[in-house]
């Protein structure tokens, strides 16, 4: 079975990472999930950001934390990529919105950011979200529609203790650490599968399909396939399916 393709950021090799264009495009593309990073708001809003500070991204200044929702709609998100200043801030009931009203089954991968820093105001307001649009109850991993991920192992398990069905994704850069039995998914980086290319077949062997972040290089996705990971996360779902599709 091939690899899902999950839009990393959205499209974002080829729009502005984190903007509605980006997951537009990404759903246009044939992208079977969506990865997005999720902060709070000072009044606890979860926006579609990545760094902790605006300015990389938009035309503000200063970390995401501090802003309101209604001070970050003022922000222009698509001119530092050459998009248009209407590009504004996406939170994550637009996104989950976005989803939902597909025609067909897109799933979502959502990052938890800063899980220290709130105390777990993040992962109740992700789960109060994902409870209203209905996705925080699925049957089985392949049901899911929305998949929770982090770096943290805190953030994960405060999800698992609030909605035990969500699954979650441990996501780790370095070697890997002892698996925690709240660990749906395995979430290596690339440049650790290519150190490690057995890693796939343990963490299957213990149960837990691999998520592999973030896969552009061709040598890459066909690593990835060969090594049976099961969602791939690349900044470009065109070319990662033509390769996954090509001879
Ligand atoms: O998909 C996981 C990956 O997104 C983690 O890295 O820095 O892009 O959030 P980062
Ligand atoms: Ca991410």
């Amino acid at each position: 079975m091939p690899p899902e393709i999950v839009a990393h950021r959205g499209a974002s090799a080829h729009r502005a990472e984190h903007t509605l264009a980006a997951y537009e495009l990404a759903i246009q593309q044939g992208a079977d999930a969506l990865e997005c990073d999720v902060r709070l708001t000072r009044d606890g809003h979860l926006v579609c950001v990545h760094d902790r500070l605006l300015d990389r991204t938009s035309d503000g200044t200063g970390p995401v934390s501090t802003r309101t929702l209604a001070e970050l709609a003022e922000l222009d998100f698509g001119s530092w990529y050459g998009a248009g200043p209407e590009v504004g801030v996406l939170t994550l009931d637009a996104l989950l919105a976005l989803v939902a009203d597909h025609e067909r089954r897109i799933r979502l991968f959502v990052e938890t950011k800063h899980p220290i820093r709130y105390g777990g105001l993040v992962e109740r307001e992700l789960v109060r979200l994902l409870a209203r649009y209905g996705r925080a109850a699925p049957l089985s991993l392949d049901e899911a529609s929305v998949i929770t991920m982090s770096f943290s192992s805190a953030a994960m398990r405060r999800v698992k203790r609030l909605a035990p069905a969500v699954p979650t994704v441990l996501l780790t850069a370095g070697p890997p650490r002892k698996l925690p039995p709240w660990a749906d998914i395995l979430g290596p980086g690339v440049r650790r599968l290519r150190a490690d290319p057995g890693f796939v077949e343990r963490a299957a062997k213990r149960g837990r399909p691999t998520y592999c972040w973030t896969v552009n290089e061709p040598e890459d996705v066909r690593l990835c396939a060969e090594l049976g990971v099961r969602y791939l996360a690349t900044d470009s779902p065109a070319a990662t399916r033509s390769l996954l599709s090509g001879p």
